[in-house]
């Protein structure tokens, strides 16, 4: 199995990092504009190898697109990421002119390969991935969901003092301080309602806390950041290359799911070796099925100012 990952910063060579060290592909590319930088990212993660014991072969190349030739899976994390202060939406501009060339350079060399967005404004990318080379919608995938819900996870378990692996939880709608859902109702610790068990304050607190998750740490790091990012990013390739069917959010392209329309945005999705195989159709309540609405409003918004490239 082989997977490219175009942009080799932060975020994409954590990618490569845990797509190796996870031994799920045979092969991983990293491919970036700026000379030098792939190829050695690739010869210093290479020479992990044999102290982490992976055979995974990892190349680096300069805007060389023959070396993706035939990948399975191509991940997208070209483009600036946020500065203290910035929000994602703010980098729509640039990123789109990198996110449109970079998807069309990918499809020259690997017409089949199933395309991971991670590029911000994530959800608008996505469409824009999928619009512009009018793509299989079941092919385009944005990752923001399950980041979401790993933060939205760690900050549940740090409230109940338990075990992250023990609680289940999910956050939907965009990939956006203000646009992300994180489903309170519906998270548990191991089949108990987190409802019954954090006061409703404390809950109010956590997804405050989720919402601004990103913010948090690029506040803190002078970027945005990357191990999180590039370990849901693989949690997401693993779940495609090895078939395994599990249900992450991701920004999916819907046409009437949710009552939505020609919209990318975060539902639940069982992930596998076509893509999206199937979009979970959660019985939301009222207040959800509104959020889920005005969240769609935002990204639809965002999305007008693509104009030029779809
Ligand atoms: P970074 O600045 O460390 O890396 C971006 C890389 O893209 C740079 O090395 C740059 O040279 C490269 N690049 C720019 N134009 C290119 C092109 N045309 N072709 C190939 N490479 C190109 O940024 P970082 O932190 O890795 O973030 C990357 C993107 O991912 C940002 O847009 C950021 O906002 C986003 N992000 C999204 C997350 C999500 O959950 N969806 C999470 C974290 C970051
Ligand atoms: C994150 O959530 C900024 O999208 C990036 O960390």
């Amino acid at each position: 199995m082989k997977v490219s990952i175009i942009g080799a910063g932060n975020v994409g060579a954590s990618c490569a990092e845990y797509i190796a060290i996870s031994k799920i592909a045979n092969e991983v590319v990293l491919l970036d504009i700026k000379e030098g930088l792939s190829e050695g990212k690739a010869l210093d993660l290479t020479q992990t190898a044999s102290t982490l014991g992976f055979d995974t072969v990892i190349k680096g190349v300069t805007n060389d697109y023959k070396t993706t030739k035939d990948s399975d899976v191509v991940v997208i994390t070209s483009g600036i990421p946020r500065k203290p202060g910035m929000t994602r939406e703010e980098l729509i501009d640039i990123n789109a002119g990198i996110v449109n060339t970079v998807t069309e350079s990918i499809l020259k060399f690997s017409p089949k390969a199933i395309i991971v967005v991670v590029s911000n404004p994530m959800d608008t990318m996505t469409y824009l991935a999928l619009k512009s080379n009018r793509l299989d919608k079941k092919k385009v995938i944005g990752m923001g969901g399950a980041l979401d819900s790993s933060r939205f996870k760690t900050y549940l378990s740090k409230a109940l003092n338990k075990p992250q692996s023990d609680i289940h939880a999910m956050v939907i709608g965009g990939h956006g301080d203000t646009t992300m859902i994180p489903l309170t109702r519906l998270a548990s610790y191991n089949g108990t309602p987190i409802s019954t068990l954090l006061s409703k304050d404390k809950q109010d607190e956590i997804v405050s806390s989720t919402m601004i998750g990103g913010a948090t740490l690029t506040k803190l790091l002078g970027t945005s950041a990357w191990y999180a990012p590039g370990a849901s990013v693989c949690y997401l390739v693993d779940s495609i290359l090895k078939n395994k069917k599990k249900i992450i959010p991701c920004s999916v392209y819907l046409d009437g799911q949710y009552g939505l329309n020609d919209i990318c945005i975060g539902v639940p999705c069982i992930i596998g070796e076509n893509g999206v195989e199937e979009i979970i159709n959660l019985d939301l309540n009222l207040s959800e099925k509104n959020k889920l609405q005005e969240s769609a409003k935002a990204i639809a918004i965002m999305n007008k100012s693509l104009k030029n490239f779809i």
